[in-house]
């Protein structure tokens, strides 16, 4: 699919803009802080219902007002699509789909965006979060019913912990006791459905991956992509977000794990439960679920946290996005997803930006965003606009497409 059209309205610094892209390379020049990464992140809302930048919605409002609006025009051979998103400052977002008021949540099955930032060296070398936040918007993208799952298993993990620390003040017996059962019956039966589908995805991610770090690094390096379940972690490492990518031997069939089969997977986190409940009773937090877990990332058989070079976790970050682009590619009826590359052509060297260049011209279409337009590769230079103070201008002589 690509982006025809697109208009944002009181959206970060931009107060009125209207945009026509191309099919192909469309890339936006400008000095920093002009807009370029702003631009970008409306288009990825419509996929990812939030920013890569922040974790609120108020920054993306404009200063002063009260709500963004941002529409784009979406086309796939003939057809089209009409996506509206209001982002308010405070409560929930609105949106539509060709005029007709939808549910926000349905907005990314319209839309499907890949998105290459600076912050995305935070997946293969932040805290575990990043690399759980980095699979759940793919599974969401591949299956939108997961944000449900996920929404949900949330909530309950809230609940849970908030009667586990009630418990902590007042003691826990008689009915909180059973309350808890409830509640852990609730956390087990979402929680078995978020870690099965993330080791699926693993799997599915680890032959792209693996062909997108070799066609990028320019060598073999093994990359390998494994969940580290929280229910399979010694209990002294239970400090939150513990590093669970202690080095060990790399496992000789480069074969990704298969799915265990659900009743395995309850099984051992019943077990788990019961085995930290006094744990979790003194501490007042829950410590076992996908919400503790970590996708631990290794290159040559060591985590690429704390071990690989910085050329080398470029090299990761850059195939967990390819790859995530060729899944959605494969996966969809939509065509390609839309491919954006905010900023990250000057972090790279010469050798990794023509050969990203190369691996992602082939999308329907490319967005890409930089301060000097010269560290663009040729493949990607064809359409360039520039951005300046929250105004598009289009190159003198341009047709409006
Ligand atoms: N809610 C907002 N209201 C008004 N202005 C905003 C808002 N959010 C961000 N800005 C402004 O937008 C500008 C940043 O835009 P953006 O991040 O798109 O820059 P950029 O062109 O990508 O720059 P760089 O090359 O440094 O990445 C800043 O000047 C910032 O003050
Ligand atoms: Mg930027």
């Amino acid at each position: 699919m690509i982006v025809e059209h697109l208009s944002l309205a009181d959206f970060r610094n931009y107060a009125a803009v209207d945009l026509a892209l191309r099919a192909g390379p469309n890339v936006f020049v400008g000095k920093n802080g002009q807009g370029k990464t702003n631009l970008v992140e409306a288009i990825a809302f419509f996929a990812t219902l939030g920013s890569h930048r922040v974790s609120s919605d108020a920054p993306m409002v404009r200063d002063g007002a009260e709500y963004a609006i941002v529409r784009a025009r979406l086309a796939h051979g003939e057809r089209r699509v009409q996506l509206e998103a209001q982002v308010n400052r405070q409560g929930s977002n609105k949106a539509r789909v060709n005029g007709a008021p939808v549910r926000t949540a349905e907005l990314p099955r319209y839309a499907q965006v890949v998105l290459f930032a600076p912050e995305d060296l935070q997946i293969v070398r932040g805290d575990p979060s990043a690399r759980r936040r980095f699979a759940d918007q793919l599974l969401v993208q591949r299956a939108p019913r997961m944000a449900g799952v996920l929404a949900d298993y949330d909530r309950v993990l809230k609940q849970r912990t908030a009667l586990l620390k009630s418990a902590r003040a007042r003691g826990l017996k008689g009915e909180a006791l059973s309350t808890l059962d409830v509640w852990d019956d609730k956390l087990v039966a979402l929680g078995t459905e978020i870690i099965r589908a993330r080791i699926a995805l693993a799997a599915d991610l680890a032959p792209p991956v693996a062909a997108a770090y070799r066609a990028i690094a320019g060598e073999d390096h093994r990359p390998e992509l494994e969940w580290a379940l929280s229910f399979s972690r010694d209990a002294d490492t239970d400090a939150d977000d513990a590093d669970a990518a202690v080095p060990k031997e790399s496992r000789t069939d480069a074969a990704p794990a298969a799915v265990p089969p659900a009743p395995e997977v309850i099984a051992q986190f019943r077990a788990a439960l019961a085995a930290r409940r006094s744990a979790e009773l003194d501490r007042g937090i829950t410590l076992v679920g996908p919400h503790r877990d970590d996708l631990v990332l290794r290159v040559r058989g060591l985590p690429v946290k704390g071990y690989a070079s910085h050329g080398e976790s470029w090299s990761v970050a850059l195939s967990l996005r390819l790859a995530s682009a060729e899944l959605l590619r494969a996966d969809s009826q939509l065509g390609d997803p839309i491919v954006i590359l905010d900023d990250v052509f000057a972090e790279l060297d010469s050798g990794r930006r023509g050969r990203l260049a190369e691996l992602t011209s082939g999308f329907e279409q490319v967005i890409v965003t930089a301060a000097v337009g010269a560290d663009v590769p040729g493949a990607l230079r064809a359409h360039t606009l520039r951005v300046e103070a929250g105004a598009i201008i289009e190159p003198e002589g341009a047709e409006h497409g």
